[in-house]
């Protein structure tokens, strides 16, 4: 899949890994040059390597834990300081919580947060308004079907993923007359480590793709204008279901079929 030409640098948020990997691997392919974001320095630096053999691009591995205080401002300041150009962001770092909501850890749901929602509303305050002045940039931001509705058992990933999707739309409309694509783009179950980091496999309901083709919609959407892609027919439909149903009825629906009023959560 190639990408329209390419002038600045795309910043990957969570590259190491999954959904993050294949966009730097993509955006590599159209010749982009690349920042790669995650916390696994050398995982960060062998990609950084491979991918700049592979397609003469420069790879730029920058490991950075987000949930950090200041770790947007550091990164910000990092770039302004070598002279990147960011005009493609993919804000796609995250994780999941799992189980009852009393028994989840609240560091973890606070870490949560931060990664999932705090971190891509300061990466777009500290990138969209260059993108702006130069009047051309692409914001990909990765949220999840399971934004679409409550999701019992994953009540604050769900939640995070919501706010993805609002703020998502809201700023794509906001700023289409200044060059600047805003994308929510919002997969169904993709086996990367996300479900090793969540605790198990009971979430993953719909219509399961790789990362590669989830990556592949996305870029498919941004030259078709569009500014929410669910990849996977399947994962479509269910999607649009749960905008026509009632929620109380969705949440009925999404707690039975995550299924785990049968799995004992773990107890802190
Ligand atoms: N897999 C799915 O079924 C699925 C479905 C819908 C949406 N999503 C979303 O897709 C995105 C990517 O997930 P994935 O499936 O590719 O899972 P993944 O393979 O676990 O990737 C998560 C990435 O985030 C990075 N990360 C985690 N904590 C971080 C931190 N504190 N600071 C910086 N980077 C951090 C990880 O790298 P390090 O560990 O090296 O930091 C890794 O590169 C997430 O936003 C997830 O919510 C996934």
């Amino acid at each position: 899949m190639t990408e329209s030409p390419a002038t600045g640098y795309a910043l990957i948020t969570g590259a190491s890994s999954g959904i993050g990997s294949a966009f730097a691997e993509a955006l590599a392919e159209s010749g982009r040059d690349l920042v790669l974001v995650a916390r696994s320095k050398q995982a960060l630096v062998s990609r950084a390597t491979e991918l700049s053999t592979r397609y003469g691009v420069h790879a730029v591995p920058y490991a950075l834990d987000l949930t950090q205080p200041g770790a947007v401002r550091e990164l910000a300041t990092m770039l302004s300081d070598d002279g990147f150009t960011i005009d493609f962001l993919v804000n796609n770092a995250g994780f999941g919580t799992q189980g009852r909501f009393d028994r989840i850890d609240p560091e973890r749901d606070h870490d949560q947060v931060l990664l999932n929602v705090v971190t891509v509303v300061d990466l777009c305050h500290a990138l969209v308004p260059g993108m702006v002045a130069r009047g051309q940039g692409t914001v990909v931001n990765v949220g999840s079907m399971g934004g679409f509705q409550p999701a019992p058992y994953l009540a604050v990933y769900g939640a995070t993923k919501a706010f993805i999707l609002s703020f998502s739309q809201a700023l794509a409309g906001e700023i289409e007359d200044t060059g600047v694509r805003v994308l929510a783009l919002c997969p169904g179950p993709v086996m990367t480590s996300f479900f090793d980091v969540l605790g198990s496999t009971h979430a993953a309901v719909g219509q399961q793709l790789t990362a590669e083709q989830v990556v592949a919609a996305g870029l498919r959407g941004l030259k078709r204008g569009r500014r929410v892609v669910v990849p996977g027919w399947q994962n479509k439909i269910t999607a649009n279901a749960a905008r026509l149903l009632p929620r109380r009825t969705m949440v009925a629906i999404a707690k039975r079929s995550v299924g785990l009023d049968i799995w004992v959560p773990p107890a802190n």
